[in-house]
């Protein structure tokens, strides 16, 4: 953090990526983060995958394509606002390495701090938590290509923290994402 000339606390920009399983937690994980780094004075701004869905690829379905296009969006998006000094936390399940590698290579390319965190949360746990009933529908056949069932998900080998939500509780998981914050130099 850098206090210019006496004024109001800047800090530096980035994007935190926050990818997993429908029902992983990355909303809730990100919101409680984002409460967070408001509270300390940051600019912080939540690129919701649903949200985002309706707001800027409302034409965009579930295929790989689609998916990937949407994920480049958002991506294109965060880093906009990150170079501005934003802490931009995007819970979005990018389930493609190659779309989430296209994000990291944009945010390189500007010099913007970029980083991934794998809400890693089993499928398991994930179908019991079902917070959108998307996984009981596929199990009753009213929906196919759900991420983790019956459409792919590549899991990061190696992101920038990895929180195994089931072993943590929220509040462990947000204090890890702080620490990450601070080691980067962005909290
Ligand atoms: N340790 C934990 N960490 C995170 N979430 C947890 C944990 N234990 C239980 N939960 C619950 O799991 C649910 C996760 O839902 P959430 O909407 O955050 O998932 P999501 O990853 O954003 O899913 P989607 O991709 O469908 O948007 C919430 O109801 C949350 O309270
Ligand atoms: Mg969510």
């Amino acid at each position: 953090m850098t206090e210019p000339n006496g004024g109001p606390a800047v800090w530096q920009g980035g994007t935190v990526w926050l990818t997993g399983l429908p029902s992983a937690g990355k909303t809730t994980l990100a919101l409680g983060l984002a409460e967070r780094l408001r509270a300390d004075g940051h600019r912080v701004q939540v690129l919701d995958g649903d949200e985002l869905r309706a707001a800027l690829s409302a034409e965009l379905g579930f295929s790989k394509e689609d998916r990937d296009t949407n994920v480049r969006r958002v991506g294109y998006v965060a880093g906009l606002l990150a170079a501005h000094g934003v802490t931009v936390l995007a819970p979005v399940i990018a389930p493609y390495a190659v779309s989430r590698a296209a994000v990291r290579d944009l945010h390189a390319a500007r010099g913007v701090p970029y980083l991934e965190v794998h809400v890693a949360t089993s499928v398991e746990t994930c179908a019991d938590r079902d917070v959108k009933g998307l996984y009981a529908k596929q199990a009753a056949g009213d929906l196919r290509g759900l991420t983790g069932v019956d459409d792919p998900y590549e899991a990061p080998v190696d992101p920038d923290l990895r929180l195994a939500t089931e072993e943590l509780t929220v509040e462990e998981s947000i204090q890890r994402l702080r620490a990450l914050l601070t080691e980067r130099g962005l909290s």
